[in-house]
């Protein structure tokens, strides 16, 4: 097959929500249509579980599993779909970051109850920022939960999305009827412990249809068609060319447990997703079909046996064809490299491939020479764009406890970074040490790995901070003036960008009232 239909068979999406709104759950049923699992339950079990936050041990075992099902790419129809796991758990939201700049689209799941909540919100605005086109699932219809108009509306304004409805619920929860599928304009009947699907779909001659008001009944009939009238009159119609662009966004309702609403969620899902982007390089743009092989490490994942120090890379191709055991170069350490196993990802099994296309993600072992962000192309110096680095919420002080381990400290430290498990940022002043996280956790973590994989010991002191930002001025004179004012808020990252360490939202302010030509961003890219 040629290299164009291979690149126009792939659609690479994320799944992203706020923990518990039914990311696993959604993604199982849609593996299952795929006929890549057979058993419900096989990514569940997977899954990093909410209860183990105090186990950091327990967490790290279950991520060293969840590897497996870090991608899942399986055939639809006469597609092949890859779904990037963006890991729900709050400590891991760096990699959840990072994972959204290797797909092409993401769907975003969102509890009809709580409608959106905080993760979704930070997800969202890296998908923004990249203009990554959104699909809206919303899910556990069969529950009692909030009006499906207040939900759009809390979509635009929090998510700051302009949404279309291509689905809409007849009723709720005890009264949950079904959903009316404005996209291919037919009636999907809820029946929970009617058929294994969940669903049954009623055809129907218009919305004034007999057997539609039989099922709803006269209430909800009613309340349908003015909803509906609502809807049309509200919102735009769906446009596919806003869609791609980011700036339109479909939203379906339905019930994944109950498998309903996820295989029309799906059936659109393959009309209007993407096929592989191009992807924007410092040095040009490049476009999927060139002949040559490029792409970048998005995510490291470390081995969990401490014997075996290699990790796993997983790399996204934005180019061409990858193939086994042939030389790429190796932009950063300008070197060739080539991989005798890389491995692909189809559900829960890894198997070694041979060739992989744009679009897909191929996970390459590593024994250290990988940093995240790094680029393997055909000998072209290509450095990819926009993978960004946060703000960490949570900071410490970090030391070496034991002198004599200076050396493995170093290292055990820079590697860990490199993976993205933390951030580093050296103080100005004093140059001592700080981690940022998001999540508490990871400093368990890094002490614990320091201490098991690199014989390193590490101590911490707490420090109160607010944020990190990076800082961006145009006028020399201003920045140099703002360094002198500020020397002993200033650090360092590990790419030597300068950060203000703010201890507070209010000096934020206060700094940013100061020196209003000084730009201070709670993001960088790596
Ligand atoms: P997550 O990956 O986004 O964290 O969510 P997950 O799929 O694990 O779903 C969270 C909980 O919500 C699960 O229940 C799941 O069964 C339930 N759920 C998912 N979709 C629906 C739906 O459409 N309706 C209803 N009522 N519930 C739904 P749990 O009790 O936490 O886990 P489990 O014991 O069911 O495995």
């Amino acid at each position: 097959m040629s290299l164009i239909n291979e690149i126009n068979k792939r659609r690479t999406f994320g799944i992203v929500s706020h923990p518990d709104a039914g990311k696993t759950t959604l993604t199982e049923k849609l593996l299952l249509f795929g006929g890549a699992i057979q058993v419900a339950g096989a990514v569940k079990s997977n899954k990093i579980k909410k209860h183990a936050t105090s186990d950091f041990m327990e967490i790290e075992r279950q991520r060293g599993i969840s590897v497996a099902t870090s991608v899942m790419a399986f055939p639809y129809r006469d597609l092949q779909i890859n779904i990037l796991d963006t890991p729900g758990h709050k400590d891991f939201a760096e990699d959840t970051y990072r994972t959204l700049t290797a797909v092409d689209s993401v769907i975003v799941v969102i509890d009809v109850a709580k409608g959106v909540e905080e993760q979704t919100e930070k997800l969202v605005e890296v998908c923004r920022m990249r203009h990554t086109p959104i699909i809206v699932f919303i899910n556990k219809l069969d529950r009692e939960g909030k009006d499906a108009f207040d939900l759009l509306d809390e979509i635009e304004t929090r998510l700051h999305l302009k949404v279309t409805p291509l689905s809409w619920p007849i009723g709720m929860g005890q009264d949950f009827k079904g959903v009316y599928s404005l996209f291919e304009k037919k009636f999907i009947h809820f029946m929970p412990h009617g058929k294994q699907d969940g669903e049954e779909v009623v055809k129907i001659e218009s919305i004034e249809d007999q057997h539609l008001g039989k099922i709803a009944g006269e209430r909800l009939h009613l309340q349908f068609k003015s909803d509906l009238e609502t809807v049309h009159g509200v919102y735009p119609e769906f446009n596919r060319e806003d869609y791609l662009k980011g700036k339109l966004c479909p939203v379906f309702y339905g019930s994944a447990v109950n498998n309903f609403g996820v295989r029309e969620l799906l059936d659109c899902f393959v009309e209007i997703a993407p096929t592989p982007l191009s992807r924007d390089a410092e040095e040009r743009t490049v476009l999927p079909d060139e002949k040559k092989m490029s792409g970048f490490v998005f995510k490291i994942h470390a081995n969990m046996d401490p014997k075996h120090r290699d990790r796993i890379a997983f790399f996204r191709i934005c180019s061409g064809v990858f193939e086994r055991n042939t030389n790429y170069h190796h932009v950063r350490l300008d070197r060739e490299v080539k991989f005798s196993n890389p491995t692909s990802f189809m559900a829960a099994r890894k198997e070694v491939i041979d060739e992989a296309y744009a679009g897909d993600v191929v996970g390459l072992y590593d024994n250290g020479n990988f940093k995240i962000g790094d680029s393997l192309t055909e000998g072209e110096s290509l450095h990819f764009k926009g993978i960004p680095r946060f703000s960490p919420e949570i900071f410490r002080y970090v030391d070496n406890a034991d002198p004599s381990k200076f050396k493995q400290f170093a290292k055990g430290l820079e590697q860990l970074m490199d993976e993205g498990v933390a951030q580093l940022f050296v103080k100005e002043e004093s140059q001592r040490k700080i981690i940022g996280v998001v999540g508490a956790l990871q400093f368990d973590v890094i002490q614990y790995r320091l201490e098991h994989e690199y014989g390193a010991k590490c101590s911490y002191e707490p420090l109160q901070l607010h944020k990190a930002l990076w800082v961006q001025c145009n006028d020399p004179k201003k920045l140099e003036e703002f360094k002198q004012r500020r020397k002993k808020d200033l650090a360092y990252d590990k790419d030597g960008k300068m950060v203000l360490l703010a201890d507070s939202a209010w000096t934020l302010r206060l700094v940013q009232e100061n020196f209003p030509d000084v730009h201070f961003n709670i993001s960088s890219e790596i």
